[in-house]
């Protein structure tokens, strides 16, 4: 267990300001009063972690993320259960993956025991931020790392700096979305960074979002950046088909973000009757399935948004189509469900996902 030093913030939110917040925290809107940050030095390594009021930061403007963009983020969730412990689910999966990050873009890695104090030691400080677990309700909690070191040479920075901040949050999605299938953009090419959790990954992402919204839909469906026949991602979320024959469908990992909703869903399909199966996936099929019947029901899935059901699609060359009635199907509702219900404690956590 890493040892971290505490400056406590001299104007804590107010419990009455804290309690506004949490009746309804929206996502992103409200800060804990800490945070936690690591820096570090190369030839020296990580330095001590330390956990500071939530200010701003002083960052020279020469450093490099505000230039070349290197910078790395993962997203989890802390729970307030009935009985009021508080529980983390798979953080062991995102320390991994923000070490998978770090390697791609050339980053120092953060030990994956770092990461996991880190944390846990803000949690635990800020445990009164955790909302209970009405409506869903959760702090989501974002590590990320910057290449801090004022240099205008392209090159891998010599200094880095680690942080954690949390935020409480409601539901991402409020309401079931339809995908816009975008002819102009593609989220990520062969040997990109489609399976780093990066910034300019959710920049590039953005006007085709806008798009999206001209089109009369919430996201955008991604396709390969090679052909733009292979379905990818949806938005900032993995993506899933529920098949006729009972099939869990989604794409196999290569290009898309190993999302740990993505991988536990595809633990918890045969709970509910469902094959998983990763395998490539084209456009047509999917909408020619749609169609016909062949896939009833589609998800999206990623920790900010949980499962949101997608009810429907358009693309300029097909148009508008509704998935299955256009409301959530009952495999999407059911494990969704089950999935929460996990998350909070009320179903049996089955392999040991919570800590
Ligand atoms: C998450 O689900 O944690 C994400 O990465 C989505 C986020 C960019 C809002």
């Amino acid at each position: 267990m890493s040892e971290f030093s505490l400056t406590r913030t001299t104007t804590p939110t107010s419990e009455a300001a804290r309690k506004a917040a949490l009746a309804d925290p929206g996502f992103g809107r409200y800060y804990v009063d800490h945070q936690v940050v690591v820096d570090y030095i190369e030839g020296d390594g990580w330095q001590e972690p330390r956990v500071i009021p939530m200010s701003d930061w002083a960052l020279h403007p020469a450093a490099a993320v505000l230039h070349y963009g290197q910078e790395i983020f993962e997203g989890l969730k802390a729970y307030r259960r009935d009985d009021d412990s508080i529980w983390l689910f798979r953080p062991d999966r995102n320390a991994a993956r923000f070490v998978h990050s770090a390697e791609r873009m050339a980053m120092a890695p953060l030990p994956e025991q770092l990461f996991l104090d880190s944390v846990t030691e803000l949690v635990k400080l800020e445990k009164d931020w955790v909302p209970v677990s009405e409506n869903e309700q959760s702090l989501y909690i974002r590590p990320f790392m910057i290449a801090s070191e004022p240099y205008l040479g392209v090159r891998e920075a010599n200094t880095y700096r680690f942080a954690v901040i949390a935020t409480p949050a409601g539901p991402y999605y409020s309401e079931p979305v339809k995908l816009w299938i975008t002819p102009n953009y593609t989220r990520a090419a062969p040997g990109g960074t489609g399976t780093a959790k990066c910034g300019g990954n959710y920049a590039s992402s953005l006007i085709a979002t806008r798009e999206a919204a001209a089109n009369g839909c919430g996201q955008v469906l991604w396709t390969d950046g090679a052909e733009r026949k292979w379905v990818e991602e949806c938005g900032t979320m993995n993506i899933m088909f529920v098949t006729a024959d009972g099939e869990l469908l989604t794409p196999g990992l290569g290009s898309i973000l190993a999302g740990v909703t993505r991988e536990s869903i595809l633990t918890l399909a045969s709970e509910h009757g469902l094959k998983p199966v990763e395998r490539p996936i084209t456009i047509d099929e999917v909408l020619d399935g749609v169609a016909s019947g062949q896939i009833p029901e589609v998800f999206a899935c990623g920790t900010a948004a949980v499962v949101t059901p997608i009810t429907g699609f358009n693309s300029p060359d097909r148009g508008v189509q509704q998935v299955g009635d256009g409301q959530p199907g009952v495999k999407t509702r059911e494990i969704r469900q089950h999935l929460v219900d996990i998350q909070y404690g009320r179903a049996d956590d089955l392999f040991g996902w919570l800590r």
